[in-house]
């Protein structure tokens, strides 16, 4: 019997940022572990025209949520939805809610976060907060990471009596393993990339290629995040501990390799209607990486858009290559650096569980194989985010083909045009062609000699 599930079972819980990407990862693992759990509070906004009640039924349909189903019938049940938005005073949340959630909830994960890289601060108006912005960050790259650690600096410092833990993942991918391989659910991270890969917009990034790719499974984050409540809450550490859950030092895998495992992938499970051929190219180079955005990305995408207005169309390709590129780059500060992170807390809490809870609640990155690993990953995106249908793969394999004579087509032209306006300026490019072509020639006279005389 797992320590850990028993400890989750018959209490209330609270959890915030639960519609988010690693919220519904948690709030499955907690129902499947521990179906015998009271209560998962979670703290919802309406969204996108849904209630607070659509927004859960949505997840539990989800097929995320199909084991937890089996195991925990009333799931249903057992979800209490409130309605809250954390940029407001007191969380926007009811007294009677908040009277509910003061005097029942044993367990607190916050997850809830604005997880954009472009964000701005909210506190005052526009104009001033332009002006104060880089005075305050300073060395942070973004308002995310210096709100994240501003945030960590108050939960510290504010937590009185409290038992508290921080977690710090890298870059949270889809599962590993559990409920099954692949799932994903959002186009934030690497999740957007694969896509952009996989459709052949993007096909060079400026990475360095051998700095360690840091991506950790989301399942792997949510099993931490469970052995750490219950080492937190049992044996009450005098410190706030500070778990960082990565994949770098312990078991490490370079953006060059995972850029040729994706493409590898991509050759047996294509993404359907692919703008171009996908490719991966990472370079540290400013002047390679601008060619590359140049002649890889925009130069494709004015000519789509110059065959779109043609056409009578609407033209959108510039805009969204664009979009795409700032995105990308706004990444760059990141992938252009090798992380090197601490993982003696997490190493010692794995040695602190038993083998049944290191079995169920794995953060033991150390067995991923990321070959498997980004098979799977893309696989999930392909499945679960793109929806796409396996039976239209074959269709895809020929459209790839396609592309691809295309591209040899454009670039044998583009070259012998390039060809012929260098030899009519140039007589060394003239002298040149002379040299090769009657290089050439003798060449076959002499091999068609050389064939007549064996005869
Ligand atoms: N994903 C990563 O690669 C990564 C890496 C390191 C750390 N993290 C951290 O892990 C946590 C979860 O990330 P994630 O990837 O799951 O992000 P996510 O998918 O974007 O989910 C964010 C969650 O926060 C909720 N939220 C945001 N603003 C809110 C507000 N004002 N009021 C109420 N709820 C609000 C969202 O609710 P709605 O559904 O209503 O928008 C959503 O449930 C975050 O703290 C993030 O910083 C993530």
């Amino acid at each position: 019997m797992s320590t850990i599930a028993a400890f989750y079972g018959g209490k209330s819980i609270l959890i915030t940022g639960a519609t988010g990407f690693l919220g519904k990862v948690l709030m499955e693992k907690l129902f499947r572990t521990s179906p015998d759990l009271k209560v998962i509070y979670i703290l919802v906004r309406p969204k996108a025209g849904q209630t607070l009640q659509q927004r859960v039924f949505q997840i539990l349909d989800s097929k995320l949520f199909e084991k937890v189903k089996e195991v925990c019938p009333n799931v249903h049940e057992k979800i209490r939805a409130i309605y809250a938005d954390l940029n407001q005073n007191d969380f926007a949340i009811s007294k009677e809610d908040m009277q509910e959630l003061l005097s029942c909830t044993n367990i607190i994960f916050h997850c809830a976060a604005t997880v954009r890289f472009d964000d701005t601060l909210r506190w005052l108006d526009d104009a001033i907060i332009d002006e104060i912005t880089p005075k305050l960050i300073r060395d942070w790259p973004n308002i995310y990471t210096y709100t994240k650690a501003l945030g960590e600096m108050v939960v510290q410092q504010e937590s009185r009596n409290l038992s508290i833990a921080i977690i710090r993942p890298s870059i949270v991918g889809a599962t590993w393993q559990e409920p099954f391989p692949g799932w994903v659910d959002n186009i934030n991270g690497p999740n957007g990339i694969i896509i952009a890969t996989g459709k052949g917009f993007l096909r060079a990034i400026k990475a360095t290629p051998m700095a360690v790719a840091d991506v950790i499974p989301v399942d792997t984050v949510v099993n931490l995040m469970l052995a750490v409540g219950w080492y937190t809450a049992v044996h009450r550490p005098k410190s706030t501990l500070v778990y960082h859950i990565t994949s770098g030092n312990m078991n490490p895998c370079n953006w060059h390799k995972m850029g040729v495992q994706v493409l590898a992938t991509f050759e047996k499970i294509p993404f359907e209607r692919p703008f171009r051929r996908p490719n991966a190219n990472f370079t540290s180079n400013s002047f390679t990486s601008q060619y590359w955005n140049a002649v890889s990305h925009r130069a494709p995408a004015i000519i789509y858009d110059c065959y779109l207005r043609l056409t009578g169309r609407k033209p959108r390709m510039t805009k969204l290559m664009n979009r795409l590129l700032r995105t990308v780059s706004m990444l760059e500060y990141f992938i252009n650096r090798s992380w090197e992170w601490s993982t003696y807390n997490t190493e010692m809490l794995m040695s602190e569980l038993s083998p049944e809870d290191q079995r169920v609640f794995n953060f033991d990155v150390r067995q991923l194989n990321w070959l498997e690993y980004i098979e799977n990953y893309v696989l999930g995106v392909k499945k679960y985010l793109l929806k796409e249908d396996m039976a239209g793969i074959p269709e895809a394999k020929q459209r790839l083909k396609r592309l691809r004579n295309i591209h040899y087509l454009f670039n044998t032209a583009l070259f012998l045009i390039a060809w012929r306006l260098l030899i009519a300026r140039s007589q060394m490019a003239r002298n040149v062609w002379f040299f090769i072509v009657s290089f050439c020639y003798k060449f076959l006279s002499y091999f068609r000699a050389s064939s007549t005389l064996k005869v």
